[in-house]
């Protein structure tokens, strides 16, 4: 590990606390005076590090950029983010787990950054993912599954998501079918799931599970400002993202150690915003209208059309009944 990153671990863990120059040297093995240096990296990177004469530095608690150092320590897991990439910028995290999957990385690698410029969404949108507002994230997976469970992860993932965001801000959080979290009538997070099978074993080889949560944003585009919220807009606090970050690790590990069970579906109809609700259901070019009636026991949308019919949906885009569209 570089110097530098050996005394923000020491900072990080003393958050708001002086530390003494050779309290840091002596911990992290180095001169008062490499000390010193590092800190000038560190500041120059961005971090707000006072010094106070005879107590030390001090990093500040409105610090809240994502670092390993940041996020491991708040780590209650044994697998799941204990292999962490934290970039400050990256065209998509889904895509750079993939390629790390394919490589052969390991369960629980996690891919994290500060800003995404190609952001992927579902269905081929964008992922709207500005710089240090939110959490995007992706986790590669590799549980032994059969196809079968493997189409619960995505569901599951909504699960966790939801309870970590609920552990740390207090918000209600809601699950529109199939992975969007809501607060209220806006989104606050998507997760788009994208998985390689084995052919020959049939079962599942990896799964890349990606998050992005709107964590600081005070405001967004015209095109989302109807449709879309932030935890910043819903609670009027700041969130550390490096906590939230690390609790949805924790949740999602939880959650994925009982996914066979399927013990977390009882508590996705417990946060469906959809169940009992009027909906539009869009496949392909087809949007209907229809009445959510549940979630079967494989995550699908138990729906009843106008005809009286009763069906069981795994895909398509649902919208409540007088929702707001994206422009
Ligand atoms: C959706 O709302 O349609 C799903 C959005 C998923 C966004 C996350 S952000 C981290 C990961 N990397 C991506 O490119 N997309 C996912």
């Amino acid at each position: 590990m570089p110097l530098k990153d050996k005394v923000l671990a020491v900072l990080e863990e003393n958050k708001g606390k002086s530390v003494s120059g050779s309290e840091i040297a002596r911990s992290v093995g180095m001169t008062r005076s490499a000390v010193w240096k590092a800190v000038k990296i560190l500041r120059e990177e961005g971090y707000s590090i006072c010094a106070v004469t005879n107590r030390g530095y001090c990093l500040s608690e409105e610090n809240d950029f994502l670092s390993e150092q940041s996020i491991v320590p708040n780590l209650r897991t044994k697998e799941i983010g204990r292999k962490i990439d934290v970039f400050k910028t990256i065209d998509s995290t889904n895509n750079f787990a993939k390629s790390l999957a394919q490589l052969g990385a390991v369960h629980g690698t996690t891919v994290i950054s500060e800003v995404q410029t190609q952001g992927k969404g579902r269905m081929g949108r964008t992922f709207y993912s500005p710089l240090g507002m939110g959490i995007y994230m992706s986790v590669i997976i590799r549980p032994k599954l059969s196809v079968e469970h493997s189409l619960l992860i995505t569901s599951c993932a909504a699960v966790a998501v939801a309870e970590a965001i609920e552990k740390v801000s207090g918000i209600d959080c809601r699950i529109k079918w199939v992975n969007d979290i809501y607060a209220g009538s806006k989104k606050l997070c998507g997760i788009l799931t994208e998985a390689s099978v084995d052919v020959e074993q049939g079962g599942l080889e990896y799964a890349i599970v990606g998050m992005g949560i709107n964590v600081q944003n005070v405001n967004f585009p015209k095109n989302l400002a109807n449709i879309a919220t932030s935890i910043k807009l819903e609670t009027g606090e700041n969130t550390s993202r490096s906590l939230l970050a690390a609790e949805v690790l924790n949740c999602l590990e939880e959650r994925l150690a009982n996914i066979t069970d399927k013990s977390f579906l009882e508590e996705y109809r417990n946060r469906s915003n959809v169940i009992g609700k009027r909906i539009e259901v869009t496949q392909g070019d087809r949007i209907s209208t229809m009445t959510c009636t549940g979630i079967d026991e494989y995550g699908r949308l138990l729906v009843r059309l106008d005809d009286g019919e009763e069906k069981a949906l795994s895909s398509g885009t649902v919208r409540l009944s007088g929702e707001e569209r994206p422009q």
